[in-house]
């Protein structure tokens, strides 16, 4: 049997073929624009995705026996709010995970209905790119559009959806809408009415690997797919990340370089932290995880590749890089401001130390460097949470770089596993509806099965040394920062 994976990212969707023994036969991958209406915010047309997923899909199995293919599931960017009408017409353009727009609200639901609350209900807070904080933004500044608002989904959801015709998610994107109660996996009354919203305007949940029915007839007529082929509920980017590098079960951790950077641990048992510093979320294997997420990694790279030197050939403008662990420029990496752990979405991306003899390499190595300090900002929250990381996965565009898995390997001290792919969400996703096909028992079988080691990058004595009297420097960047920040919009 075969089984489609679908990525729907934030700067195109990825779209992976698997066999019942977890070979990939084939990845496809197509872009759609990302709309930045106004500073700091961020939007993307749902019809875009769709289309983009259906001719993806239609390249994707071109030479396969279509007959075959039995199950297709989903990663998808989390927290992105779309809305449809009483048609099931998208009402707006999909608010997305990076976007700034909600300080407001989220100043609301943190200081007036208070953090506590939102912990007790959701076991997490209000972040500007959450889904509750942008139902608010609907209801206060385009209230014509609220009062249309017959369903809420996340962005792979809409695609199920448009596939199966049956409204759904699954519980690790629902955790990140803030409306969603992490422990016991279902709605929260409380936040509903917070929301102002009813809880039909919202999917039915499912967990990751299960079925929420078959694909439509038309859309299999359309695709040549049997129309048996399971819709299966798939997971937000990050936990179907999580499955694709075996991150599964009690204690494992992967380190993620997309567009986001996030890291994230698997853990058995529900556990916040006093601070609600790591969002806690159900994961797709049926536990849950801790994560942090920064909002620009891999994309700071791509900013200052495509942008700002407008070079394609990022292999070599990283060859120049030289001097690990010696270099005085830093980089603020905060292009979108910044959620973990220190949510400020008015912190802006910075160079400081720059003098006469400064190269283009040093920026680059800044830029490489500066996601790789941002993201042990996170590991140090985990870390003072008692948890023990010695190893992380990686995935993502950024894992393609030996150099940048080497900074991460030394500037965060573990090593660094890679795996035969690092296609994470994609291949996770086509994990998750093998497992709802019957191909695994379990989503920790199928990892176990499919996921394989190739090499391990070990962080060296002498490097880590001298990244952590950097790491200290980085450290006091933002805290000297910040107050400017607010005054240089
Ligand atoms: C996670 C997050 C991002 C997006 C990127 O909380 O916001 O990683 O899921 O697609």
């Amino acid at each position: 049997m075969l089984y489609i994976g679908v990525d729907l990212g934030t700067s195109a969707v990825k779209l992976l073929l698997m066999d019942g023994e977890g070979k990939i036969q084939n990845i496809v991958s197509k872009e759609y624009p990302l709309y930045f209406p106004n500073p700091g915010w961020s939007e993307q047309k749902p019809e875009d995705w769709y289309t983009q997923v259906m001719e993806g899909i239609r390249e994707l199995i071109k030479d396969a026996d279509k007959s075959q293919v039995a199950g297709i599931s989903f990663g998808g960017q989390m927290h992105g709010l779309v809305i449809l009408d009483e048609n099931d017409e998208v009402i707006r353009p999909a608010i997305l995970w990076n976007d700034g727009r909600t300080t407001e609200e989220c100043d609301y639901l943190n200081n007036v209905i208070g953090k506590e609350k939102l912990s007790e209900y959701t076991a997490n807070i209000s972040f500007t790119g959450f889904t509750a904080p942008k139902i608010l933004w609907v209801k206060n500044k385009e209230p014509e559009n609220f009062a249309r608002i017959k369903k809420i989904m996340l962005p792979k959801d809409y695609i199920a959806y448009r596939l199966s015709g049956v409204h759904c998610t699954d519980v690790s994107d629902a955790s990140g809408m803030l409306i969603f109660d992490v422990k016991n996996r279902c709605w929260s009354r409380e936040m509903c009415e917070i929301c102002g919203i009813t809880e039909d305007q919202l999917a039915k949940v499912y967990e990751s690997y299960e079925a929420v029915g078959t694909l439509l007839p038309a859309v299999a007529k359309e695709l040549g797919i049997p129309e048996s082929c399971k819709v299966v509920a798939g997971a937000g980017d990050n936990a179907a990340a999580a499955v694709g590098t075996g991150t599964v079960g009690d204690g494992n951790c992967n380190i993620s370089l997309g567009t986001s950077g996030t890291i994230f641990i698997s853990s058995e048992k529900f556990g916040v932290d006093k601070f609600n510093a790591l969002h806690a979320f159900a994961h797709a294997d049926g536990h849950y995880h801790l994560m942090g997420c920064m909002l620009s990694a891999a994309s700071c790279n791509k900013w200052w590749m495509d942008e700002i030197i407008g070079t394609k050939d990022y292999g070599a403008e990283q060859k120049a890089i030289e001097k690990l662990g010696e270099n005085h420029v830093y980089f603020l990496p905060y292009l979108m401001g910044e959620r973990s752990p220190i949510n400020d979405p008015l912190a802006r991306g910075t160079f400081i130390g720059l003098t006469m003899d400064s190269t283009r390499a040093d920026m680059t190595q800044a830029v490489l460097e500066g996601v790789a300090f941002a993201l042990r900002d996170s590991f140090e929250v985990a870390k003072a949470l008692g948890i023990n990381i010695e190893r992380t996965k990686i995935c993502g565009g950024g894992a393609k770089s030996p150099l940048w898995k080497k900074m991460i390997a030394n500037i965060l001290n573990v090593k660094v596993d890679v795996i035969e792919s690092e296609e994470g969400p994609a291949l996770g996703g086509a994990m998750l509806a093998a497992v709802a096909c019957g191909e695994f028992e379990s989503v920790e079988d199928a990892a176990e099965k499919i996921v394989k080691i190739v090499d391990t990058v070990e962080p060296e004595a002498e490097l880590v040394e001298k990244y952590e009297a950097r790491y200290q420097q980085f450290k006091e960047i933002y805290p000297a920062c910040k107050e400017l920040f607010r005054k240089i919009r």
